[in-house]
């Protein structure tokens, strides 16, 4: 495959040249004036590594343990949307190539491709992500789908009780094409919206009384057949009732910039979230994560994983599964090249003092 980029930064360069600008403004955009979506990255940046000379790096490795999975490496696909507006193959592909680089993705509950079919394209999807489904026994189902499935866990994303606002969309015109749909959803009952009527608010009067409260994570999380990981926390007040409310991790993100413009950047809330948890349960990070030295500076301020969106996103759009294979592939031996210059052998060595950042612990 010589026609593939060489860089991550190529992969992100070609594919906003490859994908249609409605395509593009979907995947690659985030909501609003796109303040958070910059601040993922720009945060990322202010994380310096002190790095340690002359280190002992015999018998590194970049393998670690997390939530019952062995991983090889820290570097997870996100869940993300409709992949086969990327590329035919979509989410299969998508599962071929993490698990030809021995790795791990979760599966969007909006996926284009059926769970079992991304499944049996590569055991390394082993995540099921879902949204709260309208009440506790349509979300139920839908977990018990996927523990069916064969999925090892589930992930259920908590910041998006309505669709952000996202100008560059509706400025392209983008609208899912005929025939794409969340096929995994199929057979579920939708959740029902209250009638509109005049003088009220579309969103509280309407939908409200269809979204999750705590007590609902809780006796989700009591009564799921799988670990529950929590995604889209920023606070440490937040992090601490997902604990309590018997979540199995927590996922410190922003959606990646696409929910609420304006919100905290994932790197800055890191460490007031670590703090917080306090080693009950494993944290993870996404959000802005575009090279290997990003995986280091996230595990520094405290994260066990990362999820990567975007970046899977251009490997897919430029070389379907070869392209997402090889995007993971950079992305771990920048990581494995930065710890081996930072004088870091093993994940456990990237600790809190071998970089300096401005952001508080709480
Ligand atoms: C096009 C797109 C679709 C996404 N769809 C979902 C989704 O269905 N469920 C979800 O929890 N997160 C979704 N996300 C958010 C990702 O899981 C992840 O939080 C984000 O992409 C991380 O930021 P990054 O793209 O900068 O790596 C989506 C992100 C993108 C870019």
């Amino acid at each position: 495959m010589s026609e593939l980029p060489g860089t991550l930064a190529e992969y992100a360069q070609r594919a906003s040249e490859v994908l249609s600008p409605d395509t593009a403004a979907y995947f690659l955009g985030g909501a609003g004036a796109e303040v958070t979506l910059a601040q993922n990255r720009c945060d990322l940046d202010r994380v310096s590594i002190l790095p340690q000379h002359l280190r002992d790096l015999r018998g590194g490795t970049t393998s670690l343990d997390l939530i019952g999975q062995r991983m090889a490496h820290p570097i997870i696909a996100a869940p993300m949307a409709f992949q086969t507006l990327l590329h035919p193959d979509g989410e299969c592909a998508t599962a071929a190539a993490v698990t030809a680089q021995q790795g791990h993705m979760a599966l969007s509950a909006q996926a284009s491709q059926p769970m079992a079919d991304v499944i049996a394209s590569g055991p390394g999807c082993v995540w099921f992500q879902m949204y709260w489904h309208g009440n506790r026994e349509t979300t139920l189902a839908l977990a018990h789908r996927a523990a069916a499935a064969g999925f090892k866990a589930l992930i259920l994303t908590v910041d998006a009780p309505v669709n952000g606002v996202r100008d560059g969309e509706i400025a392209a015109g983008f609208s899912p094409p005929e025939g794409l749909g969340a096929v995994n959803l199929n057979g579920l009952p939708h959740p029902q919206f209250a009638p509109l009527h005049e003088g009220e608010s579309a969103i509280f009067d309407r939908i409200a009384h269809v979204l999750p409260r705590w007590d609902d994570v809780a006796w989700l999380c009591d009564q799921s057949p799988l670990p529950i990981i929590l995604k889209g926390i920023l606070t440490p007040s937040d992090a601490l009732r997902g604990v309590e409310a018997g979540a199995a991790g927590i996922i410190v993100s922003n959606h990646g910039g696409r929910v609420l413009d304006g919100a905290v950047s994932s790197i800055a809330a890191l460490p007031g979230v670590v703090a917080a948890v306090d080693g009950a349960v494993p944290v993870l990070m996404d959000g802005g994560i575009r090279r290997g030295v990003d995986v280091f500076r996230a595990l520094a301020l405290g994260a066990q994983a990362v999820l990567v969106g975007r970046p899977i996103a251009h490997g897919l759009a430029v070389g379907g599964a070869h392209g997402v294979s090889h995007v993971l592939r950079l992305l771990r031996d920048e990581l494995e090249i930065t710890m081996a210059l930072a004088g870091c052998a093993t994940l456990a060595d990237i600790t809190a003092d071998r970089v300096t950042h401005p952001f508080g612990a709480a």
